[in-house]
């Protein structure tokens, strides 16, 4: 082929991804292969386990939506009528012994089983940013981590190198600094993150992010009681919570204005933005072992229901893949938590 047919032929491709419209250009995508074969470099690879959010538990949930969601979107989440949710509370990193009285990321994962099959997926974290802007800083924050073969610890230089060049790698690990360690899986804030639309019946769009707030207020440790619980204690901290009837969140819309940023998982809404109450998620049960109807599944934030839309922060889109290679890979391996 010569080169003018070439260039038609990678022209029309691209014309057809944009049309297609499944999320950012090619050109902002990073091989999902190799970004998990280098969260394994840098992190330790754990057979059968996830290769971030390794060490969790499967729990059982119900949501049920509120007028307010119902006027901002069409979603059958938000009908009324109890909706049943498969959820996985975890920590943060693919390391399945992570510490559970660290200064780190809990996180809550969801999958809304709607009417007609439709689902409803997302993982939630305790922060309000994440700790890269875009796929390409994310692996190379990642590469940088990946300890010296002679010495079993990242290069200090690199490491300082590529932060000093990509200054929001920095932000995520300064607000956990900054904040206690959580009492409980039940009691922490879980940001979405990205932005998303909310489509009603008009077809009118709101865009928004969302946090899930523990309905009885969040709970921390001192640093004493912290080293004094160990780094075990979560899961049976929530299953007591839970068997006592006490954990939910509600789910709530921080709406955005115009001119704010919502296409960047590293910039936050102000904290003033007005907040709306989308509904209720009631944890039902937890797995009593590390068995459960999470386990062999992803959450696969894209997978959204009618009446829902995905923003266009470059992060949100690139998690599909990984995903999927994450899990297949554990799959394989013979998947556990
Ligand atoms: C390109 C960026 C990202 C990559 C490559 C990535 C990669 C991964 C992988 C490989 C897993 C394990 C999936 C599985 O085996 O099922 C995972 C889990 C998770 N990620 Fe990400 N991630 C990215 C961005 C984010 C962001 C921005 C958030 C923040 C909301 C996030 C939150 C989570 C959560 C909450 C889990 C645990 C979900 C569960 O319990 O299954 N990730 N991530």
């Amino acid at each position: 082929m010569n080169q003018s047919v070439w260039t038609r032929v990678l022209v029309s491709s691209a014309i057809g991804l944009a049309t297609l419209s499944v999320g950012p250009p090619a050109s902002a995508q990073v091989n999902p292969g190799l970004m998990v074969d280098t969260f394994e470099r840098a992190g330790g690879k754990f057979e059968g386990f996830r290769r971030s959010g390794a060490k969790g538990v499967c729990a059982s949930a119900e949501f049920v939506g509120s007028a307010d969601g119902r006027a901002l979107s069409v979603a059958s989440a938000f009908s009324g009528k109890p909706v049943p949710v498969i959820a996985r509370f975890s920590i943060g990193g693919g390391n399945p012994k992570a510490p559970d009285n660290a200064r780190s990321q809990r996180n809550l994962a969801l999958q809304f089983d709607l009417p007609g099959g439709e689902t409803w997926q997302m993982g939630n974290i305790s922060a309000p940013l994440f700790g890269a802007a875009n796929p390409q800083q994310m692996l190379g924050r990642l590469t940088s981590l990946v300890p010296d073969p002679q010495t079993r610890k990242p290069d200090a230089d690199q490491v300082k190198a590529f932060a000093d060049a990509n200054p929001e790698v920095l932000l995520q690990g300064k607000y956990f600094a900054s904040q206690p360690v959580p009492a409980s899986f039940g009691a922490v804030n879980y940001w979405g993150v990205h932005g998303f639309y909310f489509v009603d019946a008009a077809g009118k769009k709101q865009v928004g992010k969302w946090i899930f707030e523990p309905v009885g207020g969040t709970q921390t440790l001192t640093d004493d009681e912290a080293k004094a619980k160990g780094t075990d204690f979560l899961i049976d901290d929530l299953r007591q919570r839970v068997a006592a009837g006490g954990v939910a969140f509600d789910f709530n819309l921080q709406l955005a204005q115009p001119g704010d940023r919502i296409d960047s998982a590293v910039t936050p809404l102000p904290a003033d933005r007005k907040k709306v109450t989308l509904g209720r998620l009631t944890i039902k049960a937890v797995s009593p072992d590390a068995t459960g109807a999470c386990v062999s599944i992803t959450f696969n934030p894209m997978v959204l229901p009618k009446g829902v839309e995905p923003s266009d922060d470059p992060m949100l889109a690139a998690r599909a893949a990984p995903y999927a290679v994450s899990l297949g890979r554990r799959l394989v391996e013979g998947a556990r938590q």
